[in-house]
């Protein structure tokens, strides 16, 4: 059976598989992408959206499903370290010390492309991203297709990324024949983006491999500056997905950063007079912080920073369920993981931090 040949940009005709990892659902997802066709699938950082990232029409389908402007290159992965010399030009020696150190894991790396790579992929920048997975399913399934796969989230753009195949599902059904569920991401946030191309490695994107790690391997590290600010008008973006808002619910989002008691008397503060205007209100924040019965939505322990990162994506998607107009969220501390899920946040909240 050809699935979805002939859909269209907001077709959502086809039938939609949701299934659990399995030899024969992996194997059904091969076929599938080896077809030329779209797999929702799990990784260890956030579910993917995967197609054979060697065939530019299949690669193209990737950007009508998610609604993704064409300029925002795709990470083409990999199941094996040997799969990579044929999709590159070159592997600088801090590269291959970070492939060393961090793969298979939570980073993807910007090297020189090949031209097997079609352009659909690159967004027609001479560079790829590549990242070889730790998640065994996710691996499994690029090793089923025989290809590498290209794959960015597998939300509709400017959602946040889905952590469960539900949230896939949500964004997908209708648009995909397969998705394929592996439970809840490990990691939560998307990888690490390094720019790997100059003598100096940049972190474009930070995620689970932290500036910490990646500056005890090579001795030094640099984060782009946007990571914690928004494009200004006239800035280039090193790497396209930061140009466009991300992430974003439908509620208005605010960032509260200052000492925790000052945080939570403003978050109150803040909640009751929005609240007596009739907007919907929630808090985002941090198990330790009483917010006296108004109502939070938990981002974990102060204790343990990878859980803000595991469930930053599902909270936001809770606040768009519940209606919520108008959302409140604590900053966390940006060490370690906590810069990625700042970043996410700050995104979320188009970088409306007010310091308290
Ligand atoms: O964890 C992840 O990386 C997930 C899972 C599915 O692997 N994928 C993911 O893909 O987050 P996506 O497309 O949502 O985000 C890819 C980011 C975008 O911000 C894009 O602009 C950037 O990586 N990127 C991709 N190729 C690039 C390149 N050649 N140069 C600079 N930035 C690039
Ligand atoms: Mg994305």
């Amino acid at each position: 059976m050809r699935w979805g040949r002939a859909m269209h940009k907001e077709d959502k005709t086809m039938k939609t598989q949701l299934l659990k990892v399995s030899e024969e659902s992996i194997a059904l997802g091969g076929r599938l992408i080896r077809e030329g066709e779209l797999v929702g699938f799990p990784t260890e950082t956030v579910y993917g959206l995967g197609a054979n990232a060697l065939d530019a029409d299949a690669v193209t389908r990737i950007f009508e499903a998610k609604g993704r402007p064409q300029d925002n290159p795709l990470i083409t992965h990999v199941s094996c370290v040997e799969e990579i010399p044929a999709l590159v030009r070159a592997i600088p020696d801090a590269a291959r010390k970070l492939m060393d150190a961090f793969w298979p894991g939570p980073m993807t790396l910007i090297l020189p492309k090949a031209d097997c790579i079609p352009r659909a992929v690159s967004a027609g920048l001479d560079t790829v991203g590549i990242r070889l997975p730790s998640d065994a399913n996710a691996r499994a399934l690029i090793a089923a297709a025989g290809r590498p796969i290209a794959a960015p989230s597998a939300n509709r753009s400017g959602r946040p990324s889905p952590t469960t195949a539900q949230h896939v599902l949500e964004d997908m059904d209708g648009r995909i024949p397969l998705i394929l569920d592996g439970g809840p991401c490990q990691v939560g946030v998307e990888s690490s983006v390094i720019d790997a191309t100059g003598e100096v490695p940049v972190i474009l994107r930070p995620g689970g491999i932290t500036p910490e790690m990646v500056e005890r391997v090579l001795g030094h590290v640099r984060v782009d500056e946007h990571v914690m600010s928004p494009l200004k008008e006239g800035d280039i973006a090193r790497s396209p997905g930061m140009k466009y808002k991300h992430y974003a619910p439908k509620a208005k989002t605010v960032i509260f950063s200052g000492a925790p008691e000052n945080v939570v008397a403003a978050i109150c503060a803040r909640y009751d007079e929005q609240t007596a205007k009739g907007e919907r209100v929630a808090i985002l924040g941090l198990d330790e912080h009483n917010y006296g019965g108004r109502t939070f939505i938990s981002l974990g322990s102060e204790k343990r920073p990878q859980e803000a990162a595991a469930r930053l994506f599902a909270a936001l998607r809770e606040l768009d369920e519940r209606g919520d107009t108008v959302a409140l969220c604590e900053a966390v501390d940006t060490s370690g993981i906590g810069l990625a899920v700042m970043n996410r946040m700050g995104r979320a909240a188009a970088f409306d931090i007010e310091t308290v």
